[in-house]
């Protein structure tokens, strides 16, 4: 079963409701991290709930949507293990997965309409990481985690 992690700030908040509907209308289990309204809060805080969940494994992938998708992908992105994607079209958001093994998908609901954001985050969730020379490449990713001193997800569970 897949579980999606939801989160969004203020401008986001009505997409990420419609598409909250979208994923348990299509069977997909969601947990919504907020925000829960209109009112001004802080991208950040909802890219690291949705990002830590990620991480932990509390949700498979994650789902984020601010005004644009730029600074809750690169607030995500800050948190090891994260590899977010800000899409505005269905080939970034294949392309996200299949080389880039991307466990996030960012949004913006200023930028990409109700459908749109559907139909890109349809296709994200249809898309499977290729490996092959690929994995080779995300491994790098994975790598400048390391770098920066952390331990990986991967190397906290053995
Ligand atoms: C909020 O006004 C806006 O800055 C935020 O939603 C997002 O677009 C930031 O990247």
């Amino acid at each position: 079963m897949t579980v999606v992690g939801l989160g969004a700030d203020h401008a986001g908040f009505p997409l990420k409701e419609d598409l909250k509907a979208w994923l348990i209308g299509h069977g997909y289990d969601v947990v919504d991290l907020g925000t829960q309204s209109t009112e001004s809060v802080d991208y950040p805080d909802y890219a690291a709930a949705v990002g830590s969940a990620v991480v932990a494994g509390k949700a498979t992938c994650g789902v984020l949507v601010c005004g644009t998708g730029i600074g809750m992908a690169m607030a995500a992105n800050k948190l090891v293990g994260v590899r977010a994607a800000a899409c505005t079209d269905a080939f970034s958001a294949r392309m996200s997965r299949e080389h880039n093994d991307a466990n996030i998908l960012a949004m913006g609901a200023r930028i990409t309409a109700r459908e749109a954001a559907i139909e890109i985050l349809e296709t994200w969730l249809g898309a499977k990481f290729q490996e092959g020379r690929h994995a080779r490449r995300v491994d790098k990713i994975v790598a400048l985690d390391r770098a920066r001193g952390q331990e990986t997800p991967d190397e906290q569970a053995r």
